[in-house]
């Protein structure tokens, strides 16, 4: 039988450093860097909303205040654009935040890791099943189907389990991400037995690596406020989820589409060119351009 509750609310954790891009990192938070046109954060938001996910709950810290003003009324842009009759630029500037969609802002006061982040927002998720978007992974779906997100909560609706998104990585891999292992469950799916947080390619338990999008049950603010720090001295995601099995299935969704790590600069670089590619203003010209390097 169905029982799954619905997914109302995603929650963004934004308050990571992104050292791995200073210099322009310093002053403007890494997650409005922008991909083409548009900032990384908003990417993820329009994935969430495209899941039908309109509360979206933003984990920020100190300097990260751009990303709450890109999701608010910009009042002297928009009657500025409406005074110059620039119609279609007031409806790009306004549909960054429909008006359906409501947006929420925690503080994580200090930098204790992605589980402490997701713990942070419990308040504004209250006891139901939510969604994670990290938005340094950038993901697309299958030209013209439905985007990552979208995928796992119609998955979510049969299982009524917590989902977590995978992709098989190379072994040299491995120790950059969240490594699950179980048995096949299904279309796409695994039943998840074992997860650890960036093993070593010896001790890895599989290849099969967890990209930035969860949906949880909210048992799992139980489990990470009860558990010791882990890796990196950090409060684990991934542990809480270890111990969520002890007490519900959990399962791993293999999901269809593309993941780009633009928390990497080559990430960034290779969604870059390949966004571009298909934008649908500059991508003829721009694959025109690509032809005439000598590379
Ligand atoms: C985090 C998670 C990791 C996951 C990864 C996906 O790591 O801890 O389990 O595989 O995101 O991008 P981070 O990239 O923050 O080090």
């Amino acid at each position: 039988m169905n029982t799954a509750q619905k997914i109302n609310t995603a929650v963004f954790p934004v308050a990571g450093l992104g050292t791995r891009f200073l210099p322009a990192t310093k002053a403007a938070p890494k997650e409005m860097l922008p991909v083409v046109d548009k900032p990384l954060i908003q990417y993820a938001v329009e994935e969430a909303y495209a899941a039908g996910i309109r509360h979206m709950v933003f984990v920020t810290g100190r300097s990260k205040r751009a990303i709450e003003d890109h999701f608010d009324t910009a009042y002297e842009l928009e009657s500025e654009l409406a005074a110059a009759h620039k119609s279609e630029l007031l409806a790009l500037v306004q549909s960054v935040q429909p008006a359906d969609m409501i947006c929420s802002y925690v503080r994580q006061h200090r930098s204790l890791g992605l589980g402490h982040a997701v713990l942070c927002a419990e308040r504004l998720v209250g006891a139901e099943p939510f969604a994670v978007l990290l938005a340094d992974d950038l993901m697309t779906g299958l030209p013209g189907g439905p985007g990552v997100l979208s995928q796992m909560v119609d998955a979510f609706e049969k299982m009524g389990r917590s989902m977590l998104a995978v992709q098989e990585v190379p072994l040299d891999q491995v120790s950059r991400y969240g490594i699950v292992a179980g048995e096949p469950a299904g279309k796409r799916l695994i039943r998840l037995e074992k997860m650890v947080e960036k093993p070593a390619p010896e001790v890895a338990p599989s290849r099969m690596a967890v990209a930035g999008r969860y949906i949880l049950t909210p048992r799992v603010f139980q489990e990470i406020r009860n558990q010791p720090t882990g890796v990196g001295g950090e409060i684990q995601l991934t542990d809480a989820i270890s111990r969520l099995l002890a007490h519900e299935a959990v399962y791993a969704f293999e999901y269809e589409g593309k993941r780009y790590d633009c928390g990497s600069k080559e990430g960034f670089l290779q969604a870059t060119v390949e966004l571009a590619l298909v934008h649908p203003q500059i991508g003829d010209g721009f694959r025109d351009y690509l032809r005439t390097l000598q590379l």
